[in-house]
Formats: structure tokens, sequence, C-alpha cells
């Protein structure tokens, strides 16, 4: 039988270091006026030597508990979506797990980069079908400029480091946020070549004494990833609204992954939906990967910015390429 399942608490952890375009124009030949017309960004939070992501994963997570009302000992399975935990073995999932003294619990990362919170909402929702009783830490982050190449000022300008978190849970009567009504995903790595971390994985072997290139940090052609991310999010977006017999009109805010305001602006245009109706914080953030669609919900929620009684509609897209949407019922 297929459980319904509700996130009980949402949080976000960001690093406290934030990193202005006035401050990047001293790294890289940039200005904030360019920056700001191509991305409407304006500042970023980066991490500070020594933080990683489980310093960010385990203060989304303390958030996202109190949130729900839980202690961290009700929590069952601990999923970490990300790119770029602070060490391979042990995962980010694991690591997280012995930050919150949870031993024993069920932990494992997932790799979807920016779409990574909703391939983990799928997730949350496959084990809730098998194990109805169970409570899911479901974090969703990424140290994106640990993987950036700060003198390739076409990509260094862009992002940031952040993690959301949710507890989902099945609907037991008891409070909750809001239902997750659907998911819809999908992936295509034949496109995977337009946006890189190649150096350090297998086919690109780390070897000792040898310096690393550039190939280790985020390489990406901007224009492509541009129109692939506007037609996969209006795609995915619409497929999931017909599946379920509703418009654009039924949502009452459109969420989507804070890359850039110019691919925000196309898919909620392509989509029908006024910019009043989308959210939009990617001014603040930059595009933090999978932690972008958990901050913005959480913000949004927390920020009154959705009520109960509305329907919003989550979308994302990232490297992969993974893409997907997810219908949420406040
Ligand atoms: N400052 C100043 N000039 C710059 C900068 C910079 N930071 N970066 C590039 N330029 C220059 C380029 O060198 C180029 O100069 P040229 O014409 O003399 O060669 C010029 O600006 C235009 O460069 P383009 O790359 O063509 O600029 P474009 O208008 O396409 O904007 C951007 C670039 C912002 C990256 C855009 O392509 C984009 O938003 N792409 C999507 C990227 C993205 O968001 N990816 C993430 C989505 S998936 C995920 O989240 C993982």
């Amino acid at each position: 039988m297929k459980q319904s399942a509700v996130i009980k608490g949402l949080g976000f952890h960001v690093p406290e270091r934030i990193l202005s375009n006035k401050d990047l124009e001293q790294l890289v030949e940039t200005s904030d006026e360019w920056i700001t017309s191509r991305s409407g960004i304006k500042t970023r939070h980066v991490v500070s030597e020594g933080e990683s992501l489980t310093d960010l994963s385990h203060g989304a997570a303390l958030k996202a508990l109190d949130d729900a009302g839980l202690s961290p000992e009700a929590i069952t399975h601990i999923l970490v979506a990300t790119f770029s935990p602070e060490s391979y073995i042990p995962s980010a999932a694991c690591a997280l797990q012995d930050r919150l003294g949870l031993r024993g619990r069920v932990a494992y990362d997932i790799s979807a980069a920016c779409t990574g919170f909703l391939y983990a909402l799928e997730n949350a929702r496959a084990i809730l079908a098998l194990h109805p009783e169970s409570k899911i830490l479901v974090c969703s982050g990424d140290v994106v400029t640990s993987r950036v190449n700060w003198e390739d000022r076409a990509t260094c300008v862009l992002f940031g480091d952040g993690c959301g978190a949710a507890v989902v849970a099945a609907e037991d009567g008891g409070p909750h946020r809001a239902v997750i009504r659907d998911v819809s995903l999908a992936s295509d790595g034949a496109l995977g070549d337009l946006l890189t971390i190649r150096g350090g994985g297998s086919g690109r072997h780390y070897r000792l004494g040898e310096p690393i290139g550039e190939d280790f940090f985020v390489q990406m052609q901007g224009r492509e990833v541009f129109k692939h991310a506007v037609r996969s999010m209006t795609e995915v977006c619409n497929g999931l609204l017909e599946r379920h017999g509703l418009t654009t009109d039924d949502v009452d805010m459109l969420l989507p992954h804070q890359a850039n305001l110019r691919i925000i602006e196309a898919v909620g245009k392509k989509l029908g939906i006024p910019g009043e109706r989308v959210f939009i914080n990617v001014d603040k953030y930059g595009n933090t990967s999978a932690a972008s669609v958990p901050i913005a919900l959480s913000e949004a929620v927390h920020g009154g910015s959705v009520q109960p009684g509305q329907r919003v509609l989550l979308t994302a897209f990232g490297g992969g390429f993974t893409w997907g949407a997810c219908l949420l019922d406040f």
C-alpha cells in the first residue's frame, strides 16, 4: 500500500562567513554589475578553514528536528544528498550519524548534484513504503566552494555553501508542515560533459606527488546548462501537474533550484506563473547546489511566505544531468 509521507520539520544552516560581489572583485576580473545582471547573486556564504559539510548538516539537522518537535533519538534513517562530503569514506551520512550520536541507524549518501533534495525525498518515500514507522532525517547540502576554481571567473562567482534538512515520516494525524503529494525524477548522463568535476574520480586518479589540474574543480558550459535547465524543469513540472490533473493555476508558489535569477525567471515564465508566486533567495546565497531547494523551502515556510492550505511546486536541475519536481500540500 502506498504510504502518505509528510515533512514534519524543516531547517537550514549556512556558514557565517559572507563573500560579496565586491569581495570577488578582489579575487578575479569581475564586477558587481556583471554578476548581478547575469545571475542575480549579491552575496554567498562560504565555509571557513576547517568547516566541513558535517558542520553544516549537523546545524541543519538540529534545526529541522527542533521544528519537528522530535529528539535525535527518534530518527531511524539518515540520508545525505551531496557531492561534497567531508570525506568519501566515511560517508557524509555516517559522519552526521556519529555527530548526532545515533549509533546503529541506517545512513547513506545520495549523489544527484543540485537535484539531491528531491532524490532524497523520493528515497524517504520508498523507505516509508517498506517501513511505515520510520522517521527519516533528510539532509541536502554542499560545500561547493571546496570544488570551485577561484581563478575561473565564469564559475567561481556563482556558488555558495550550505545545507538544508527535513524530517520525513508517514502521515499519522500528528502535526506536520506539508504532505509530500508526489515526486517526479529524471536524468540524462549523455549530457554529463556540460557540467563536471572529473578529477579525483576513478577515471581520473589522484596520484601521490602529482599536482591537481583544473578538472578537479567545477567546469561548466554555462550557456548550454542554462538551456537544458530551463527546458527540463519546465517539462518535469508540467508532467507532474498533469499526472494529478492540476495546472499551474493550482500552484500557490513555485520554488525552483536557486542557480541563477535568469533561469528562475525563465522557468516561471514558461510555466505561466507570475513573479510574485515564485520564491527567490539566490541573491543572498548564490547556487548552493543540493542545499538550494531545502534552504529556500525552509526560508519560505519559516518566513511566512507559505501558509497552511497552500500548494508548493519544487523543481531542481543539476549536474549529471539530473532534474525533478515535487508537489507539497501545506
Ligand atoms: N565577470 C565578468 N565577465 C565574465 C565573468 C565574470 N564573472 N564570467 C564570464 N565573463 C565574460 C566571459 O569571459 C565572456 O566574455 P567574452 O564575450 O569577452 O568572451 C562574457 O562574460 C560572456 O560570457 P558567457 O559565459 O557567454 O556569459 P552568459 O551570458 O552565458 O552568462 C552564466 C554566464 C551566468 C554562467 C550563464 O551562462 C548561466 O547562468 N548559466 C547557467 C549556469 C548555472 O546556473 N549552472 C548551474 C545550474 S546546474 C547546477 O546548479 C549545478
